[in-house]
């Protein structure tokens, strides 16, 4: 959570802060904040809300210099408040700090700094290591910040500057990421690749416990015990086009339109006549040796592990599980040595799935992460990595990132089937076929806006909605209403279709919105039987389903249809409809679509 960004170089730092911080703000967005070093004191300007607000203050009052840290908050400690808002500053006003993450011993430091006299001006545990750094500053910050954190635990990352040594920031990384950005006589400190696209594309990642030093000639990175570090710099392959809307009103709305382009990326040079996976080693080398799939996820992706779970199970016939990150961390699972540990993450920072990951990997079990974001922490650690190529997710709510993992999902199904003997190879080539033809069919849903805009006026008004599935078609629709509550703020429930009878029909009267995702054919004739108890309740049903299925029509008040496709992968097309219906819906209620309140893009604390 929250995005920092930081800057040293001949530019205007209040330039470059605020267009890094539009890059992050969808890391967080309760307040922004920057300070500028200048004639040898520190300004600093914040607001509660948007960036926009800061921008104001900055337009009628700028600050001058070309050294700065900024900050975008999604607050944990403290409501959101101008107060609040970093940079927070020591006693003298010589220190600044901006911090993502949590200060799990704020409590007892801030009693003890309190004892020795410190007034604290904030409710944040940030506030602690500015008046810690302050207080172990002699005359070199670098120092300061490796006592400061020395005596903060948890998981975050900090960024540090003083008045007293103008044009250095000290940045340190416990667990939460941060990367510098190298430029010619300038160097760029973020949370995130995009942050600094406009300026590189050449970076360092910094790792877990190490502290960089950075000037406007390049950063030093040592580890938190003082030992020099090199690192070589990666070159982002994104560039700062992809981190634009590109002409579309919201990122959502681009980011879905992309999913053709995405599926195909994702396919790439991985899918010829049949699967290669590349650069999988331990899957490669160990194909018959994976005795189960534990897939760990949250939100969005935890729902594409449930349509993973099914396509291991049924495409290699290995025995998969799939759990909450947050609560396989505290579950005892049993997972053993010859378990294959599946992390699914976009960002590849989620705290909860990395911790699963670590816990699974410390059961003995190898970990292949699939994640959208190379060099990510979850990236780094695992032992394979499966990229899904989806580019820059910019908005909060994840489309194309899903759809991605979908895909990646199938084509490791698809290659363990087959690695395991489990499919021939002509079973292989036409599911092989099948996804190939996916982005055009993806295409096509793309091209038949009209449904989903015309369906989400009726559904704009509801109070609740429900979302039914069965097998395949229950993922789908909970990623279906987890889409809708993200950016609409309407109730959206989604149960197995099956499930409905046994309690919750007792909610379903006139006029319920009831969306039922029906694709998979072995239960088709029972969800039309599950369909036709919800229309005798006088339920509106809302159904995707393929073009071709006439039946469907009969029951359902509106159909939004997709292209036929083997049922495996149909996930993989009716997501998109619920994508379009949870933004008309949004966009129809005015909701501000890109970043709904409370949220932010990645969750980096427990
Ligand atoms: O970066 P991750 O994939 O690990 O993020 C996981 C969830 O926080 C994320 O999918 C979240 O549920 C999205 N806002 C859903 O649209």
């Amino acid at each position: 959570m929250c995005g920092i960004v930081g800057y040293v170089g001949s530019r205007s730092a209040q330039e470059v802060l605020v267009r890094g911080l539009r890059r992050l703000e969808y890391r967080g967005y309760d307040s922004a904040g920057v300070a500028v070093a200048h004639n040898g004191a520190v300004a600093v300007t914040k607001a509660e809300g948007k960036l926009d607000r800061l921008v104001g203050r900055l337009e009628e009052a700028p600050l001058p210099g070309r050294a700065g840290i900024g900050h975008t908050r999604w607050a944990t400690h403290g409501v959101p408040s101008d107060r609040n808002a970093h940079p927070h500053r020591d006693t003298t006003g010589d220190f600044v700090v901006v911090h993502n993450g949590i200060v799990e011993n704020f409590r007892a430091l801030r009693d003890e700094l309190e004892a020795s006299g410190v007034e604290f001006r904030s409710e944040t545990d940030t506030e602690v290591l500015a008046h810690l750094v302050a207080a172990h500053y002699d005359g070199d910050l670098k120092e300061a910040v490796r006592h400061a954190i020395a005596r903060a635990s948890g998981a975050y990352a900090l960024v540090a500057m003083t008045a007293r040594e103008p044009g250095r920031i000290v940045a340190a990384r416990m667990i939460s990421p941060l990367v510098v950005g190298l430029g010619r006589g300038e160097t760029f400190l973020a949370s995130d690749i995009p942050a600094v696209l406009d300026y590189t594309r050449r970076f360092l990642i910094v790792e877990d416990g190490e502290i960089a030093d950075v000037t406007r000639d390049g950063a030093a990175i040592e580890t938190i015990d003082g030992d020099p570090v090199e690192r070589s710099p990666i070159t982002a392959e994104w560039d700062a086009a992809a981190v634009e809307k590109g002409g579309f009103d919201h990122f959502m709305l681009k980011e879905i339109h992309e999913q053709p382009e995405v599926i195909r990326r994702t396919l790439g040079a991985r899918m010829q006549d049949e699967v290669a996976l590349d650069g999988l080693s331990w899957v490669e080398g160990h194909p018959s040796e994976v005795a189960r799939i534990w897939i760990t996820a949250c939100g969005t992706a935890y729902h594409a592990g449930l349509v993973g779970r099914v396509l291991f199970e049924r495409l290699a016939r290995i025995p998969a599980e799939v759990a909450y990150a947050h609560e396989l961390r505290y579950g005892h699972p049993l997972i053993g040595e010859r378990s294959l540990s599946l992390a699914i993450s976009q960002s590849g920072e989620t705290a909860d799935t990395l911790a699963a990951a670590r816990l699974a990997r410390h059961h003995g079990a190898r970990l292949l992460a699939l994640t959208n974001v190379v060099g990510s922490s979850l990236a780094r650690e695992a032992d394979d990595v499966l990229y899904i190529w989806a580019g820059p997710e910019i908005s909060v709510a994840s489309t194309k990132a899903y759809i991605a993992m979908l895909v990646g999902q199938s084509l490791l199904a698809l290659w363990l089937g087959r690695a395991r003997g489990v499919l021939s190879a002509s079973e292989e080539r036409k599911l092989a076929a099948e996804l190939s033809g996916l982005p055009a069919k993806a295409a096509s849903i793309l091209e038949r806006l009209d449904g989903p805009r015309r369906v989400a006026e009726h559904l704009a008004g509801a109070g609740s909605i429900y979302f039914i599935g069965r097998g395949l078609d229950h993922a789908t629709a909970m990623e279906g209403a987890l889409k809708l509550k993200e950016i609409s703020y309407i109730h959206a429930e989604a149960m197995p279709a099956g499930e409905l009878k046994h309690g919750t029909l007792a909610l379903v009267t006139e006029g319920t919105p009831v969306v039922a995702v029906v694709t998979q054919q072995e239960v088709h004739s029972k969800m039309l039987l599950g369909l036709q108890e919800v229309k005798a309740r006088r339920a509106t049903v809302i159904a995707v389903a393929y073009e071709d299925d006439e039946e469907i029509g009969l029951v359902a008040d509106h159909v939004l249809r997709i292209p036929r496709t083997a049922d495996p992968f149909s996930p993989i097309l009716a997501a998109i409809p619920l994508q379009l219906l949870a933004y008309h819906v949004a966009r129809h209620l005015g909701r501000d679509i890109d970043q709904p309140r409370n949220l932010a893009k990645s969750v980096t604390v427990e």
